[in-house]
């Protein structure tokens, strides 16, 4: 293995940042310098292992930016507190390979990326919607391969998404934008599966309804399933978008499949383990008309040998957040998250969209806040009290 070389800025920072992967955008890096940050910047593709991330925290460390490709276990966490990081900061809304309950015993705090991703990410699950039911990647193929000797009848004939019942595993927010893109878009009416029932997403499908019946037309309806196999068999498009937890590994395996109308679309832009891979290799080989559009992977980057070369699944290399936007965002929401909490700043109120994130990616002068810490509350950080600062120009 060679060594691997790191990018310094601001060398003379007093506090020492490392970030495990060079991140897009400008912004980040100026927070970072304006909070007296020395920042090192891992450069290469290949992933950081434990023992590289426990050597990059060296002996003094004050803060970390990491990945999700990454492992941070309570060994690797128990080091960077030794070396006296003040925050472990996520560049991502997941952190499923973060140990925080870890964490939250060595009082670090984990910071995460959400609200400027909602948006990006429920796009590219719709993307893979309609390249599944529509056979988008079939026809590229096709065309490419010069195989396309003119229209006919009966050439890759998909489904037509419109009206129909879409089910969501999952109504968080990145569930809850994709339900709104394919109900206002599509009219569809709407089965959700969650723990918690979503009040605002059901008025919000409510009043949808309202307006189309004004505008002549059929209203659409949305309700909470009362199980995941209740909704399996009512949808004809459905989209995971649960949090992947010890509970939800492999929440959608073969008696789940065998749940689901002979041709409906599945769709995975969450994580990969959600779904058993191996389980639905065998559906999509039984089942030629029932089609999937997977952005994660139980093993990523490795595919289940054979899904690869099965036409009716529609593969895409964890692209969910990838826009320049969101990516810029991301980091500067990362970088946010180090500069409040090494200046001992307050954390911001839950972030649910865009909208709560946006003056920290575009203000002159953002909050002095932390974006988003996933264990504030088990540590007890306090809150930011948006309305009483703004009120004194403070933001
Ligand atoms: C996240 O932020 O968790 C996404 O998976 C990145 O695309």
């Amino acid at each position: 293995m060679t060594a691997r070389e790191w990018v310094i800025v601001n060398p003379g920072g007093s506090r020492r940042v490392v970030v495990t992967k060079e991140l897009p955008g400008e912004r980040w890096v100026q927070l970072l310098t304006a909070a007296d940050c020395r920042v090192e910047i891992a450069q290469g593709d290949e992933v950081l292992g434990e023992a590289e991330l426990r050597a990059a925290g060296g002996e003094h460390c004050d803060a970390v930016i990491g990945q999700l490709t990454e492992r941070w276990s309570a060994e690797t966490l128990g080091a960077l507190a030794a070396a006296g990081a003040a925050i472990y900061s996520q560049y991502a809304v997941g952190y499923d390979n973060v140990d925080v309950a870890a964490a939250t015993r060595l009082r670090l705090p984990v910071g995460n990326t959400p609200g400027v991703l909602t948006e990006t990410t429920a796009q590219l699950a719709v993307a893979l919607t309609f390249a599944a039911a529509r056979r988008i990647a079939e026809g590229d193929r096709m065309m490419r391969a010069g195989e396309y000797h003119g229209w006919l009848p009966r050439l890759l004939l998909g489904s037509l998404i419109y009206r129909g019942t879409l089910g969501i595993v999952g109504a968080g927010r990145i569930g809850t934008a994709y339900a709104r893109m394919m109900v206002e878009g599509h009219k569809m009416d709407l089965v959700y599966y969650d723990v918690r029932p979503n009040e605002e997403l059901e008025n919000y499908i409510a009043d949808y309804g309202a307006f189309l019946v004004a505008h002549g037309e059929r209203p659409v309806a949305s309700r909470r399933a009362a199980t995941l196999h209740e909704l399996l068999g009512a949808c004809d498009v459905v989209s995971i978008h649960a949090a992947l937890t010890g509970e939800t590994r492999h929440l959608i395996g073969a008696l789940e499949l065998a749940a689901m109308k002979e041709e409906a679309v599945l769709v995975n832009a969450s994580r990969g383990p959600l779904l058993d891979e191996a389980a639905l290799l065998r559906h999509c080989r039984a089942h030629p008309r029932f089609r999937a559009g997977l952005d994660v992977y139980e093993e990523e980057p490795s595919t289940s040998p054979g899904l690869a070369e099965l036409d009716n699944v529609v593969l895409v290399p964890h692209l969910g957040s990838a826009t320049t936007f969101t990516r810029e965002g991301m980091a500067t929401l990362a970088a946010a998250n180090v500069a409040a909490i090494l200046n001992g700043w307050p954390v911001w109120p839950s972030a649910t969209g865009l909208a709560d994130v946006r003056p920290f990616l575009e203000d002159e002068a953002p909050p002095r806040a932390a974006p988003s810490i996933v264990n504030a509350d088990e540590l007890s950080l306090p809150r930011f009290a948006a309305q009483a600062a703004t009120k004194e120009g403070q933001r």
